[in-house]
């Protein structure tokens, strides 16, 4: 008897312990699911926590929404969560939240979409993509390409799907295009509007640009899902995308890759969703007690394309069908 109660004694401390560091809890207020990179981002992130021992995910999907991530935000606060992942559909507004976030000691992790009152507050670490390069990038790729197949002289003119009004991928990305269409005279913005970051969006917003502009030769997508909106309304206005119309996207998620071999788009450029490895490593380091690095982390991304051999300045193009079968997302 004294040995079954002896045995029941140390299952109890064993499962007492085991949940107590099972209590590790990680809060992740994400925007929503608008595009492929954003589902690549919420899964990476996601899997990362959930197979982590000890760790328990908190998860919020924002809908878009900014008042929906503030209330999320305060809500992890009342459950009193050990660390929030935070990335912002816009970059404005976060100030009173963020603070009162740090007033509770609660380590704050930004990750993708960064807050611009960031020097204002603090945070443990920041990750995410380098969204004026990116921007410059498209361009660049699009100015070179055209110099490639002799096209470097004649007037070209570009239409920006630009991203979700006022989110710093949208704000960063549009910098570099406009900062980098100095560089080509010969190209001229007739069409600039917001196409939300999404397929549903950008295929309405090219179907009515090619029933109110007459000539566009090349498109910026500010990502993906809205160029491949694009391609849609563009084969629905019986021309040729990829050829009658240049296209530039950004994310190189996989169906980017498939229609720059199917030779429906012409290039994409990369900004990777994968941040899992980052969260773990970030949050491991955060529980060991070392102390971290305030700078912003910018990942390291490709460009990808039909042929390969673009030079967009400190880095060259590749081909997407040599890589294709690589593409994790
Ligand atoms: O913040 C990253 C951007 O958000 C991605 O480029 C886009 O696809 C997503 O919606």
């Amino acid at each position: 008897m004294k040995k079954l109660l002896a045995l029941a004694l140390a299952l109890v401390m064993i499962l007492g312990a085991a949940s107590a560091f099972a209590d590790y809890k990680v809060a992740f207020s994400q925007i929503g699911q608008e595009s492929d990179w954003r589902t690549a981002n919420t899964d990476s992130i996601k899997a990362a926590i959930e197979n982590h021992e000890g760790w328990e995910l908190i998860y919020d999907d924002a809908q878009q929404k900014q008042e929906n991530q503030i209330k999320a935000l305060r809500n992890f606060i009342t459950q009193g969560v050990d660390v929030i992942l935070f990335t912002g559909v816009v970059s404005t507004g976060w100030e009173e939240v963020l603070k009162e976030v740090n007033d509770e000691e609660i380590p704050l992790l930004l990750i993708d979409r960064l807050p611009d009152c960031i020097d204002q507050i603090d945070y443990v670490a920041a990750f995410g993509g380098d969204f004026v390069e990116e921007g410059r990038r498209q361009v660049a790729w699009a100015g070179e390409y055209l110099k490639s197949i002799g096209r470097g002289e004649e007037e070209i003119n570009v239409a920006i799907m630009e991203g979700t009004t006022g989110a710093s991928a949208q704000v960063g990305r549009t910098e570099g295009n406009l900062a980098a269409l100095a560089n080509y005279p010969n190209m001229k913005v007739v069409a600039q509007q917001s196409g939300n970051f999404t397929r549903a969006e950008g295929q309405p917003l090219m179907e009515s640009w090619l029933k109110s502009i007459d000539k566009i030769d090349v498109l910026i997508a500010q990502n993906d899902d809205m160029a491949l909106g694009a391609v849609d309304a563009i084969k629905a206005a019986g021309l040729v995308p990829g050829k009658d119309i240049i296209i530039v996207g950004c994310d190189s998620v996989k169906a980017a890759f498939d229609a720059i071999v199917a030779g429906d788009m012409n290039a994409t450029i990369e900004c990777t969703p994968l941040y899992g490895p980052f969260v773990v490593e970030t949050i491991e380091k955060l529980q060991a007690g070392e102390t971290l690095s305030k700078e912003v982390i910018h990942p390291e991304e490709g460009v990808f394309d039909m042929d390969g051999g673009i030079d967009v300045g400190g880095i060259v193009s590749v081909k997407a069908a040599d890589v294709i079968d690589q593409r994790q997302y």
